[in-house]
């Protein structure tokens, strides 16, 4: 990714992020839980599979550590002639690494490659208090959220 701070960096995510905080950096989004490394690599195998569809990425620090992430997923359709829909989910940039643009770059990132990958939208989930991060995104609202929890 362009315009990154002076020693970050843009990556897909590796099978070792699970010792570079990677699961800490998500936890400024919501609860994460106690994840085994086993669990990790089990999930990590089973995303890697399917790397046509999960594309997750990872903005690390000059040292490496893992300071912002964020996922594409890419949802196949039998409408709009097959069409592909992207589904950005957990943005999360660490709490005093926020307000550098990393947010930005991160769903930049990810909207390339939806639009790489042939997606006709690229759609979203997000708070009120977020609206003006996604707006600045290039996002506009569109459509309501719905909600089953079990
Ligand atoms: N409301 C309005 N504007 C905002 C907000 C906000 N909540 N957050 C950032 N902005 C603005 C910035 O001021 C900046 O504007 P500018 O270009 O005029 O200077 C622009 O949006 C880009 O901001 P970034 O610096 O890229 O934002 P940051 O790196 O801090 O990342 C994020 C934003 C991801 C929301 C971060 O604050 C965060 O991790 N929050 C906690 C987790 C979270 O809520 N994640 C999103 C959940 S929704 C989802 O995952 C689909």
């Amino acid at each position: 990714v362009k315009q990154l701070p002076e020693g970050y960096n843009c990556r897909p995510i590796q099978r070792s992020d699970y010792h570079h905080g990677f699961l800490d950096v998500l936890r400024v989004l919501t609860t994460v839980g106690d994840v085994t490394e086993a669990q990790w690599n089990e999930r990590y195998d089973w995303m890697s599979r399917r790397n046509d569809e999960y594309f997750l990425l990872c903005i690390t620090d000059s040292s490496d550590a893992i300071v912002g992430t964020g996922a594409l997923i890419v949802e196949r359709k039998f409408i709009h002639q097959l069409g592909l829909v992207g589904h950005i989910e957990d943005i999360a940039v660490a709490k005093d690494q926020q307000g550098k643009k990393l947010g930005l770059r991160i769903i930049q990132a990810l909207d390339f490659v939806a639009e790489k990958v042939g997606c006709y939208k690229t759609i979203l989930d997000c708070s009120e208090a977020n609206e003006g991060f996604y707006v600045k995104c290039g996002f506009k609202r569109a459509g309501l959220e719905m909600a089953h929890y079990y």
